[in-house]
């Protein structure tokens, strides 16, 4: 992969912006099949969901000037929501500067549940289960053997009695199963249902007990992946801040979000702005990975922020972000959805463990961009800004005329497509 910084790219018009991802990356023909045919053809819909009667499409762009771990990425981005790309790019802009980011994983392993109520004693059925665990892993192995022969598969077990003391009702003490299961390049939603569901016979003998559920968990915390980046403050200066003032900024935004849930929501919804559109665009389940990442930020007990910002001993901005991310570069709707195949194509990963790690990176990228905006001049700035052009450009503006009606609309504090056109008809006489 060459440079993912791409100056001026947002200048250009969507056809060279395509002609130059393209020259940056070897043997693409498929790029513009991908783009010119139907993103997703109906009857390629009809086989993923029921009831079809045809398909939802949402902009797709690409996030620029990512470094990390020394490796350039250009990043695609599903997302209706304007702004949220130019600020990514424009953070990465940044962190690129200061050597990029740096990422790590914890594993690729994820957990299916086994619920078993009704066993007469709880504690002799747990012991059951224990020493029976190599019976039953190797019965969910039996029962999917492609993952095994991919390197992965279920690995270990656990088992806990709830609510053993509560006699309240007769529904609440129940033993639960945790399976653990390495997915490898899958999310394995498909693969960790099949391991449980076909031990569940089994998990009835062992413990006299009546199984009911059979499912994954989407709080994957043993399948986290971590992004940190550390920034000199004469990086962050920006108009009429200094960039001390901006990284304290940045700091007391952090501080209130992880203290009051009231702002911590608005601001992890400002992270799953940059995670969400990765996740869409490489076609992996994004109410997964959302569930997920909420019932981390909320894992002591208060729900609070997903990143953490810090001022290092020279001074610099200090960030990181860990979350579970459930994602996958094979199986799903990954191996049908044509703009899928093509996004991780473009990105260029190897693994469902980079994936993680870029998509992990893009959230904090993105939650920088809105706290250094929020504790600055506002956010509302930058989006008229850019507000301001696509209704320059939606007014018939086009090459340098963008910029200039854009500007005049600011300044004039009347962004209108009356007034845009106005302008228009002005500069072109
Ligand atoms: C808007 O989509 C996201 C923000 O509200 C995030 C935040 O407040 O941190 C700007």
């Amino acid at each position: 992969m060459a440079s993912s910084r791409i100056p001026n790219f947002y200048k250009k018009t969507v056809e060279e912006r395509r002609e130059l991802i393209k020259s940056r990356l070897d043997a693409f023909d498929e790029l513009d099949k991908a783009f010119d045919e139907a993103p997703l053809p109906v009857e390629t819909a009809d086989k993923m969901v029921e009831n079809a009667i045809g398909t939802y499409p949402l902009p797709l762009g690409v996030g620029l000037n990512f470094l990390i771990n020394g490796k350039d990425y250009i990043i695609p981005m599903a997302i209706e929501e304007p702004s949220v790309i130019a600020s990514a790019s424009y953070i990465a802009k940044i962190v690129r500067n200061a050597g990029g980011f740096q990422t790590v994983s914890s594993g690729r392993t994820m957990i299916g549940q086994i619920q078993v109520v009704g066993c007469e004693d709880f504690d002799a059925a747990k012991a059951a289960v224990l020493k029976q665990k190599e019976v039953l892993i190797g019965a969910a192995n039996a029962a999917y053997p492609s993952i095994v022969a991919r390197g992965g598969g279920a690995e270990d077990l656990d088992v806990r009695v709830l609510n053993e003391d509560t006699s309240a009702s007769k529904y609440s003490t129940m033993l639960i199963i945790h399976l653990y299961i390495d997915t490898r390049d899958a999310m394995g939603a498909n693969m960790i249902n099949t391991m449980v569901e076909s031990i569940a016979p089994l998990v009835e003998e062992i413990t006299k007990g009546k199984v009911y559920l059979r499912i994954l968990s989407n709080f994957a915390d043993r399948c986290l992946a971590k992004a940190t980046c550390k920034i000199p403050p004469e990086l962050l200066e920006s108009e009429g801040f200094s960039g001390e003032e901006v990284r304290d900024g940045v700091i007391h935004a952090f501080e209130f979000a992880d203290s009051d849930p009231y702002r911590a929501v608005t601001h992890n919804k400002g992270i799953m702005n940059g995670i969400d559109p990765v996740v869409i665009a490489t076609g992996n389940d994004w109410r997964a990975v959302e569930a997920g990442a909420h019932a981390y930020a909320a894992r002591s007990g208060s729900y609070r922020s997903m990143t953490g910002w810090s001022v290092d001993a020279k001074g610099n901005l200090v960030g990181e972000l860990e979350l579970p991310m459930s994602v996958g570069t094979v199986g799903g709707s990954i191996r049908v959805h044509p703009t899928s195949k093509m996004a991780l194509r473009l990105l260029g990963v190897d693994s469902a463990e980079e994936l993680a790690q870029i998509i992990v990176t893009v959230g904090l990228a993105q939650n920088l961009g809105a706290l250094k905006a929020l504790a600055t001049d506002g956010i509302q700035k930058g989006h008229m800004a850019l507000h301001s052009r696509s209704v320059a450009i939606a007014a018939g503006a086009t090459g340098e005329m963008i910029d200039m009606v854009a500007q005049k609309l600011v300044e004039e504090k009347e962004i209108r497509i009356g007034k845009a056109k106005e302008l228009v008809a002005m500069y072109t006489r």
